[in-house]
Parts: C-alpha cells; sequence; structure tokens
C-alpha cells in the first residue's frame, strides 16, 4: 500500500558521492531531484573510505561550490612514494603537469556534500527500507521505499543508481541486455587508521616480496595505512602487533626511520576486484559510480569515477530538460565508459605490480623490472601522472547553451 506520492524530474537512489553530487549538480541547473538512502545519515556520515581526490575533481567540486572546505584543508601533494628494495623513491607528478593530488578522506567530502544538500532545503531520505524500482523501461519510472512506517512512491522520469555494489539498482538491469565484465583478485586490504605520524609527507607504496604495504595519511598525526592479506583473512586473526610488525616489516627501509607505531582507532577489510557493467543505462535508469564499475583502490579512483560519472549525466540531463534533446541521454554509456577503462587499465597497472600476484622469483623480478621503469624514466612517471592526478571529464558538467 502507498501512504504518499511525490513527483520529481530524477530520482536518485544512494546518497555517496555519486549521488549527491549528481543530486547538486542538477539543482544547479534548476532540476528537481529526490535523494533517497538506505542508511542513516550517521551511518553515512562515519564511513571510513580512501582519500585521494584528483586535481580534475577539485576543479569540478569547486567550479560548483562543493570545496570550500576541502581547499582549507586538504593535503596538497606533488605525487606518491613508491619503496622497493628498501629504497625510496618519489614520483613528482607535478613537475611535469602543473597539477596536484588532494588527499582528503571522503568521509570528510561526504559530509560537506550532505550539509550542501541540506542547505538547498531539496528533499534527502535517509534510512529508507524496502527501496524498489518499477517501470523503467518506460519514461515514468518509479523508485518506491519505507520512511518511517510509510510507503512512499515517487513518481519520476529518470532513475539515477547512485546506490553502491550491493545497491538494488543493478540488480534489476536485464541481464541479456547488459555486459557485466569482472575480475577478481586473491587478496584483500586490511586498512587502518591510527593515531601516528606518517613516515613521509606523501602517501607510499611499499613493494615488497611478500606484498604490498600503503602508508597514507589524513592529517600530521593521522594516518591511513594498508596491507595487502589473502581473501580469505579473518580480522579477528590481525591483533595490533601483527598489524604493526607486518607494516614494518614491508616498509623498512635504508634512507628513512622505521615506521611510528601507535593506537588504531579503525580496521576493515576490503576484497580487490575490477567490475565494468557496459552499458550503464536501460530505458530510463542510469547507473553511476560503484554501481557500475568497481576498481581496486590501488591508485585510489572509486570515488573521481564516480564524480565523473556525475557529470557526464548531468551533462546529458541536463540538455534533455534545456533542449529537449535526448542525444547525450541516448550516448551516456558510450561517453562515460573510455575514461572508466582508463582508470581501470591504470588501476590493474598499478595493481599487479605492486601486490605480490604468483609465488616465486620470475614473478618478483618482473615487477621489480616494471618499478625500475617507474622511479626511473621521466617518461613513464609523467605517463602515470597523467592519470594518477585526473584526466579530463568527458564533458562539462551542464550544457553548452549557445546563447542566441
Ligand atoms: N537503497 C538506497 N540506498 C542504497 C541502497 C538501496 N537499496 N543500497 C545501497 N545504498 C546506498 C549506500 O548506503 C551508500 O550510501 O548507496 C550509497 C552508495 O554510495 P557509495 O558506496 O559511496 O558509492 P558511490 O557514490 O558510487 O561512490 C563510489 O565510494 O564506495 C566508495 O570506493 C568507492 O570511492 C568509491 C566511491
Ligand atoms: C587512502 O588514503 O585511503 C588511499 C591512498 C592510496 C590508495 C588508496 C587509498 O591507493
Amino acid at each position: 500500500m502507498i501512504d504518499n506520492e511525490i513527483r520529481c524530474q530524477v530520482a536518485i537512489v544512494g546518497a555517496g558521492p555519486a549521488g549527491l553530487i549528481l543530486a547538486h549538480m542538477l539543482h544547479l541547473q534548476g532540476i528537481d531531484t529526490v535523494v533517497v538512502e538506505r542508511q542513516s545519515e550517521s551511518h553515512v556520515r562515519a564511513r571510513i573510505r580512501a582519500g585521494v581526490v584528483e586535481q580534475t575533481t577539485v576543479d569540478l567540486l569547486t567550479e560548483i561550490g562543493l570545496a570550500d572546505r576541502l581547499h582549507r584543508e586538504a593535503l596538497v601533494h606533488d605525487g606518491f612514494y613508491i619503496r622497493f628494495d628498501r629504497t625510496t623513491h618519489h614520483l613528482d607528478f607535478h613537475r611535469h603537469l602543473g597539477r596536484h593530488a588532494f588527499v582528503y578522506g571522503q568521509t570528510e567530502l561526504v559530509a560537506d556534500l550532505i550539509d550542501a544538500r541540506r542547505a538547498t532545503a531539496r528533499p534527502l531520505y535517509f534510512d529508507a527500507d524496502d527501496v524498489s524500482l518499477g517501470e523503467i523501461d518506460t519514461d515514468h519510472p518509479t523508485v518506491e521505499f519505507t520512511h518511517d512506517g510509510s510507503r512512499t512512491r515517487i513518481a519520476a522520469d529518470f532513475v539515477a543508481g547512485c546506490d553502491g555494489f550491493h545497491g538494488v539498482c543493478r540488480q534489476v538491469v536485464d541481464p541479456t541486455a547488459i555486459r557485466v565484465m569482472d575480475r577478481s583478485y586473491p587478496f584483500a586490504w586490511l586498512g587502518i587508521l591510527a593515531r601516528t605520524t606518517p613516515v613521509t609527507d606523501e602517501g607510499m607504496y611499499c613493494a615488497h616480496p611478500d606484498g604490498l604495504s600503503v602508508h597514507s595519511m589524513r592529517g600530521p598525526e593521522l594516518t591511513r595505512q594498508y596491507l595487502q592479506v589473502p581473501a580469505d583473512t579473518d580480522l579477528a586473526d590481525w591483533s595490533d602487533e601483527r598489524i604493526w610488525t607486518e607494516l614494518r616489516r614491508r616498509s623498512a627501509a635504508d634512507d628513512h626511520p622505521e615506521l611510528e607505531t601507535g593506537e588504531i582507532i579503525e580496521r576493515s577489510l576490503a576484497p580487490l576486484r575490477s567490475v565494468v557493467t557496459d552499458p550503464m543505462q536501460q530505458g530510463s535508469l542510469f547507473l553511476l559510480g560503484d554501481a557500475a564499475h568497481i576498481v581496486p583502490p590501488t591508485g585510489a579512483k572509486g570515488l573521481n569515477l564516480a564524480v565523473s560519472d556525475a557529470c557526464v549525466l548531468s551533462h546529458a540531463l541536463g540538455t534533455w530538460y534545456a533542449l529537449a534533446d535526448r542525444s547525450a541521454l541516448d550516448a551516456y554509456s558510450a561517453t562515460a565508459l573510455p575514461r572508466i577503462w582508463q582508470a581501470q587499465a591504470f588501476s590493474w597497472n598499478l595493481t599487479t605490480t605492486l601486490h605480490r600476484l604468483g609465488e616465486g622469483e620470475f614473478d618478483w623480478q618482473l615487477r621489480r623490472a616494471r618499478l625500475q621503469r617507474w622511479t626511473s624514466s621521466a617518461d613513464e612517471e609523467r605517463a602515470l601522472g597523467e592519470v594518477y592526478l585526473g584526466l579530463p571529464f568527458p564533458t562539462s558538467w551542464q550544457p553548452e547553451l549557445v546563447s542566441a
């Protein structure tokens, strides 16, 4: 039974970066949205995720007025460090490209995005249960959800599926019309947030024959670090002491002091996988961000890809509402996918070079050879930097309206 009916132009499922940024860009264009999120607001605000934001993403967030706190608080990096054979190398992308990477936790960004949505006074429902989609193959799709015990139906022109990899939107598409290409890896990342001083002034990947360790940061005394562990790892088997011993062993170097240890305030386990859905749309449903594709965390592209999709869809919806021209909507997937594949290729390159994949000396020597190229060739450094700092987005976020 439906208790309430509401109408909007675009119903957005999921209040992660993809959903909230899309909502903001559509709001700026005068397009009416309702955002529906399964989790509670406190859960969404507390969720700890990656934190490297491309210059391209920062430029867009700045343009749409969402980067004020980011500019005050983010750490501005030129590149990152790579350590192997107990030696530390800096990849300086800024010197080639004049651009930066910004370290700003996705948690902080999502808090900014929720605040921005609240400031528009447009609807944002947290704690939405039993979210379901209807009639996506028509031009009058619906999204239903239960909130505070009553069932609401949103009647929309379009649905933006921004509800991540485990959401409902990717499940309603016709599997015979959409290809899902994927690759999983036999390992996961054990991540910690710790009250310790970062070992280097920019993030660092340590490629050790026994597996990767990653040393990132959130502030002068707050670090985010990761360990490659087997996919079937049980977090309960990893005491603080075991985590620090392994992080120290993998990051041991002759040119830097030993890693500082301290209080671990959060820990999590994330499997590594690569997924691409093609096309990322069906009828009036469009998939964005993790609902459409997953990249392994190596290279921290996930958030940036979600923003790129939101940009492409915002442009296409803007074109539809301003000019009654559906061509950009029809081309949404074809427009978004090439940049997604560039990020997949980059993440794959980093993942397979930095992790221990197979047994034996041959595998390690191949990886070492690639690492030596990355750290000795200016051309390689520049090529990595182009993608790390962010390839241009496929479109602007709003239509190019030709003035009369
Ligand atoms: N109904 C409504 N909301 C849902 C549902 C559902 N059935 N299922 C999931 N959600 C919500 C999740 O609770 C989450 O808040 O959708 C949101 C999806 O957000 P993200 O997972 O952050 O995904 P996305 O916005 O695509 O951003 C991608 O986030 O997961 C990281 O590594 C990823 O950095 C990448 C970025
Ligand atoms: C992070 O800071 O969380 C981070 C850094 C580098 C990565 C992934 C995540 O590759």
